[in-house]
């Protein structure tokens, strides 16, 4: 098996429910933290991290992130027009080269491990990274690429947020047994336990490097919490038959998934903008926000 991580599977397949009316007819992935959509930051990021095969999950109403991902023959051609050559180059630029992109779909959203399970026959016999795109960053290094520059090149890795107080109930959990640096070894994962039973304030965020042994688990379409194929459940098994690890992710998250982790997001995006940073400090200094 290579130990490199050259491919990545973006789970987009989800109907989005906590932002609807947005998400009646756009998808959740392509809601734009400042100008750019929240695949395209996971994109990035992948990129940035040696990604060379970008394979996506979609579902029903998804086909506005294959056109996102496509030429755009009409408008290039209009900026040109328009003497606007280089932003029609720059339509091209962040593009995955012809063949590098793939898209399957999943036709019934039935969770997470679902939808990693409809790529399967996109990964072969080598490790995968997983990137949800609700989630984005803001590091100095980017995500993915912390965790590829930490990984053995064996078992599996999840990228981790120290979480305390009950919040850590909305989360997977890691147990550990033994930490070094930022990497944890984990024992098991528990799908969003109370505070009480978490068995550490070790949270897991978007962003994984699996084996394709975690088809073994997901070809048997367990229902877990919720009724949904938990990607939590196929991790946790994973972690009982080969090496997995943790690792603390430096910089800061923002879930996009939930309406004030959005909005938070678009603030902490565009004040690291040029263009934006004044305007935008500006308007909230001068905001009366009472007591
Ligand atoms: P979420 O559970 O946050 O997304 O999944 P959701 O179900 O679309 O959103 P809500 O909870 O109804 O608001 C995280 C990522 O996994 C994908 C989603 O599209 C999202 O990018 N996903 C989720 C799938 O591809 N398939 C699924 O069955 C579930």
């Amino acid at each position: 098996m290579t130990a490199r991580v050259r491919k990545a599977v973006f789970p987009v397949g989800g109907l989005g429910t906590r932002f609807l009316p947005a998400t009646k007819a756009l998808p959740k992935e392509m809601l734009p933290v400042v100008d750019k959509p929240l695949i395209h930051y996971a994109v990035e990021e992948a990129r940035a991290a040696g990604i060379e095969e970008f394979i996506f999950v979609t579902g029903k109403g998804k086909s506005a992130i294959e056109d996102h991902f496509d030429h755009s023959n009409e408008l290039e051609a209009m900026l040109r027009s328009r003497g606007k050559e280089e932003a029609a180059a720059s339509l091209r630029s962040w593009l995955p080269a012809p063949g590098k992109v793939a898209y399957t779909r999943q036709q019934e959203p039935l969770g997470l491990g679902h939808a990693i399970w409809c790529a399967r026959h996109f990964i072969g016999d080598e490790p995968f990274a997983v990137l949800l795109p609700d989630d984005i960053f803001l590091a100095d290094v980017p995500c993915l690429k912390q965790m590829v520059d930490a990984y053995s090149g064996r078992g599996g890795m999840v990228a981790a947020e120290v979480i305390d107080g009950p919040d850590i109930s909305s989360y997977g959990v890691l147990d550990i047994s033994g930490e070094e640096g930022p990497v944890v070894r984990v024992r098991s994962l528990v799908e969003k336990p109370s505070q009480a039973a978490a068995p550490s304030n070790y949270a897991v965020v978007g962003r994984y490097i699996m084996t394709p042994r975690v088809f073994e688990y997901l070809d048997r379409q367990e229902k877990g919490a919720g009724g949904e194929i938990q990607l939590t459940d196929a991790l946790s098994w994973l972690a009982s038959v080969e090496e997995f690890s943790g690792i603390k992710i430096a910089g800061e998250r923002f879930d996009c998934g939930t309406r004030g982790g959005y909005l938070r997001a678009n603030i902490a995006f565009g004040l690291q903008r040029e263009d934006l940073r004044d305007e935008l400090v500006e308007y909230i200094r001068g905001l009366d926000l009472g007591a």
